[in-house]
């Protein structure tokens, strides 16, 4: 049978005290719908829809992609209504699954678990038992041939006494067959305390028609929360970032420690990497075997290869970092870099859209913007590539085995040429041809009797 999810996300989340629709509040970056939709297409939903109520435009514009479908629902008139506003969408003959937009750390295999126990002509519901389920719907059971059957869930406002001791809670998630879904919601009534259309009423109506409603439950409680204001919201946070910790230390990786680090994106790390406390990564990094990583790192859609050890402080942003390289302390690769094979790079070295050759140096404190240098270079101290001239940006061009003295300025463009050299302190405007020392400085003469300045008293 094929798979719909529907995902309900009109609630205006008044508590988050923000513009901004509660779902699309972000848990690592992204927003709390973006999670549930990427579990329902892990499990191979062919449609997905999501029922919005306000700030329609937001939500289509973050998240996006042919499989969604954005219902209104004009006035939130309770789960089931919302629910209904998927049914003409629904066909008879498949599976559709009740995502809540709010709730985005549900488990994929818990999802499973849920889709493996319905009957073909049943229910799946997924159940959670709770030390305190105050709020929840109750989870109503009756012996049925020796067992102790779901037929029903009633809502903590309308539960008697002896139903509020029932510590099995509805997660609100739950799976039917579209046609079924599509019968009983039509007979919902607002008949209730809170005068709302019920989803839950559809289990006394599958009950009632003698359908078997199987259960399912999350590993853990936290899978079933959802976020409704910003306290909430971090508690989503950590849980996620615990999880994600736990998945890179199971995949190999050795963490300082797992509570102080923040993956927003996918990180991907191969065996004996090691993580320094507080780093964070964003979008798509890759951190291949043996590599290190020091305290306080920011890495963003970027590769590191094997064996490099980035040190504190260090800020890559879509760049390659190669085998055997170092990086740091304080060091911040910008957009567009490379750096070879066995390069060094130290502190206070910002590089942008460069090309950084095999084995090179550039030990402190230098600006390297729009340049391609070659192997073994060595770039001294204070190096900068004036690589802009506040319209143009400029390549400047450096061969292997050159060697750049402290404090040049490279006025690109411009070529220095293999095994060049050009003295400390030169402005450098034009080609040093191969194994050339370029001077580009004015001579130094010695005044002798020279007096100091000296203060007036
Ligand atoms: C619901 C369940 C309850 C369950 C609990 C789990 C019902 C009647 N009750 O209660 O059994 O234990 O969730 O958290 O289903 N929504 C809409 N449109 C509406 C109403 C709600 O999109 O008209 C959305 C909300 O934004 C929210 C979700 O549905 O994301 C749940 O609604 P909420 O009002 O919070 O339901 P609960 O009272 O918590
Ligand atoms: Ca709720």
């Amino acid at each position: 049978m094929s798979l719909s999810v529907v995902i309900l996300a009109a609630g205006k989340g008044t508590r988050m005290r923000s513009s901004l629709p509660k779902v699309l509040h972000p848990v690592a970056h992204k927003p709390m719908v973006g999670h549930v939709i990427d579990s329902a297409r892990q499990l191979g939903a062919s449609n997905i829809y999501v029922v919005y109520g306000f700030g329609g435009e937001a939500l289509k514009e973050a998240v996006t992609g042919d499989d969604l479908t954005f219902v209104e629902q004009v006035e939130q008139l309770g789960t089931g209504h919302a629910v209904d506003q998927a049914s003409p969408f629904l066909k008879d003959d498949e599976n559709v699954l009740v995502l809540y937009g709010d709730v985005p750390l549900t488990k994929v295999s818990t999802l499973e678990s849920l889709l493996a126990v319905k009957p073909d002509n049943g229910m799946g519901l997924l159940t959670v038992h709770l030390a305190n389920p105050t709020g929840y719907g109750r989870i109503v059971r009756e012996e049925i041939n020796g067992q102790q059957q779901v037929v029903g869930i009633i809502e903590q406002k309308d539960a008697s006494p002896e139903q509020l001791k029932i510590n099995e809670a509805n997660t609100g998630i739950l799976l039917a067959n579209g046609g079924d879904l599509k019968r009983w919601l039509s007979n919902l009534s607002s008949d209730n305390a809170q005068g709302e259309y019920y989803l839950t009423d559809i289990i006394a109506s599958a009950h009632s028609e003698g359908k078997v409603i199987a259960t399912a439950y999350p590993e853990t409680e936290v899978e079933v929360e959802g976020a409704n204001n910003r306290v909430q919201l971090a508690q989503l946070e950590r849980a996620y970032q615990a999880r994600i910790a736990e998945e890179l230390m199971i995949a190999g990786a050795s963490l300082r420690d797992p509570a102080r680090i923040d993956v927003r994106g996918n990180l991907t790390t191969g065996t004996e990497v090691s993580i320094d406390v507080n780093c964070i990564f964003e979008g798509n990094v890759t951190i291949a075997n043996n590599a290190v990583i020091g305290a306080n790192c920011i890495i963003i859609n970027s590769t590191i290869g094997e064996n490099a050890v980035i040190k504190p402080n260090t800020i890559i942003e879509d760049a390659v970092i190669e085998a055997d390289c170092s990086v740091g302390p304080f060091a911040r690769i910008r957009p567009g870099s490379v750096m070879k094979q066995d390069s060094h790079v130290g502190n206070f070295v910002e590089m942008k859209n460069t090309t950084f050759g095999v084995g090179s140096k550039a030990g402190h404190l230098s600006y390297l913007g729009n340049a391609e240098i070659g192997s073994k270079v060595n770039i001294g101290a204070g190096t900068i590539t004036c690589n802009y001239d506040g319209v143009n940006k400029s390549t400047t061009t450096i061969g292997d085995n050159a060697f750049i003295g402290s404090n040049s300025s490279l006025v690109a463009p411009v070529t220095i040429g293999a095994s060049a050299t050009t003295g400390a302190g030169s402005v450098i405007t034009k080609e040093v041809e191969d194994s050339h020392l370029g001077l580009g400085r004015a001579k130094q003469r010695n005044v002798s009797g020279w007096n100091r300045p000296v203060k007036k008293s």
